[in-house]
């Protein structure tokens, strides 16, 4: 089956028992268990539901993965994925990577001796030079977030396999759709749900895909010790949305565009990151080994500029958190999404406070473009 039409019929196509085109919200916290020695598939929804057994089988399908688990964030399932490691275990990070990831390491693994180390993931030869006898994963983002710098999967996993590590791939801003990590070498696969794949802004949900039987085993003993499972409801919403991905990703994709040589073209604006422009240092590599460019485009606003000012005068455009829904969404990475990182660490990678990153939506890139330059030209 080709890609768009596993989105709609991958994983369990509708309800076997009554014919129902959907996977039904098995709304139910416990399973009868019959006969006392039975071995059931269901027992308990902590550790399986067969509504979020269908939406895990579609991922694993859509990534092309082994297994897919859903949790309730994407937070949830970077620390389920994060939980493997012990004690002296060391993880390479992007240095520009989601704020929140950056903090569970900064913050929460660091309590249990859990340590990290940051390089510059578009620098294979920075790589290289960060391994020690500690470092046993690499987490990566690609593009990152916000600055839109580009990552090689490829490079980067045959590095990792050389030298016994994991390699972990963020996928939230490509999706499936654009870029499959697991296809390039990658052996996790993690997702915020809440963005493009749930794609309607209405819900909160994290998926890990694992490329082997020995990660599933270990993945799915977290996930049931520790709990932080996506609902039934959820579940259905997050299949629902996933339905119509090809479809709203190729409109991401071409109004991204639009807008991205928009914005280039303001005088207001001082520079735009956006992986789709041919001068952009990782265009060979994005167009390598994804689909598409994406919806996400950060820029510069000129030195002096009210950037305030232009958030508030948005009126299509929502000023808010997130990304990767069918509105366009805008935020203030500095301030917003990445107010964790250290205000030092900030400057130097460059999320300084005239940074803005655009969601672009799939509404008409007319009306986008309007809102754009009428709050830009106040
Ligand atoms: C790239 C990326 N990964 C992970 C997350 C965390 O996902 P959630 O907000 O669903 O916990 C986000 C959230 O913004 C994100 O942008």
């Amino acid at each position: 089956m080709k890609f768009e039409s596993l989105l709609i019929h991958g994983g369990i196509d509708g309800d076997a028992s009554t014919g129902a085109v959907n996977v039904p919200i098995y709304q139910t916290s416990t399973f009868k268990k019959g006969k006392f020695d039975a071995d059931n598939t269901y027992e308990y929804s902590r550790s399986g539901n067969p509504t979020r057994a269908a939406l895990e089988k579609l991922i694993a399908e859509l990534e092309e993965g082994y297994a897919g688990f859903a949790f309730a964030s994407g937070m949830a399932a970077t620390t389920a994925v994060l939980s493997q490691f012990k004690t002296g275990d060391k993880i390479l990070i992007s240095n520009n990577i989601y704020g929140g990831t950056f903090r569970v390491l900064d913050k929460y693994f660091n309590n249990f001796g859990i340590n990290y180390s940051v390089f510059n993931s578009s620098n294979i030869e920075e790589l290289k030079n960060n391994i020690d006898d500690s470092v046993k994963a690499i987490f990566i983002e690609t593009p990152t977030n916000p600055l839109m710098g580009i990552t090689d999967i490829e490079e980067v996993a045959k590095i990792a396999k050389k030298n016994n590590l994991i390699t972990i791939v963020d996928n939230t801003f490509m999706t499936p759709y654009l870029q499959k990590p697991i296809t390039l070498g990658a052996d996790i696969v993690i997702h915020s749900g809440t963005k493009y794949l749930g794609g309607h802004s209405d819900l909160i949900a994290g998926l890990v895909i694992v490329n082997n039987n020995e990660l599933a085993e270990k993945i799915g003993f977290i996930q049931n010790s520790t709990g932080g499972v996506l609902s039934p409801f959820d579940s259905f919403l997050l299949i629902r949305g996933i339905k119509t991905l090809a479809l709203r990703m190729d409109r991401h994709n071409s109004n991204a565009n639009i807008i991205a040589n928009l914005l280039k073209d303001r005088k207001e604006v001082e520079k735009v990151y956006y992986p789709g422009f041919e001068d952009h240092p990782g265009y060979k590599i994005q167009s390598k080994q994804a689909k598409g460019y994406g919806g996400i485009i950060s820029f510069l606003l000129k030195e002096g500029y009210d950037y305030k000012k232009f958030l508030e005068n948005l009126e299509l455009i929502t000023f808010g958190e997130s990304l990767g829904g069918v509105e366009s969404l805008i935020c203030h990475p500095a301030t917003m999404t990445h107010a964790a990182i250290p205000s030092e660490m900030r400057q130097e990678i460059g999320i300084t406070d005239n940074l803005i990153r655009l969601s672009v939506g799939v509404e008409n890139v007319d009306d986008i473009t309007e809102d754009l330059i009428k709050a830009l030209e106040i």
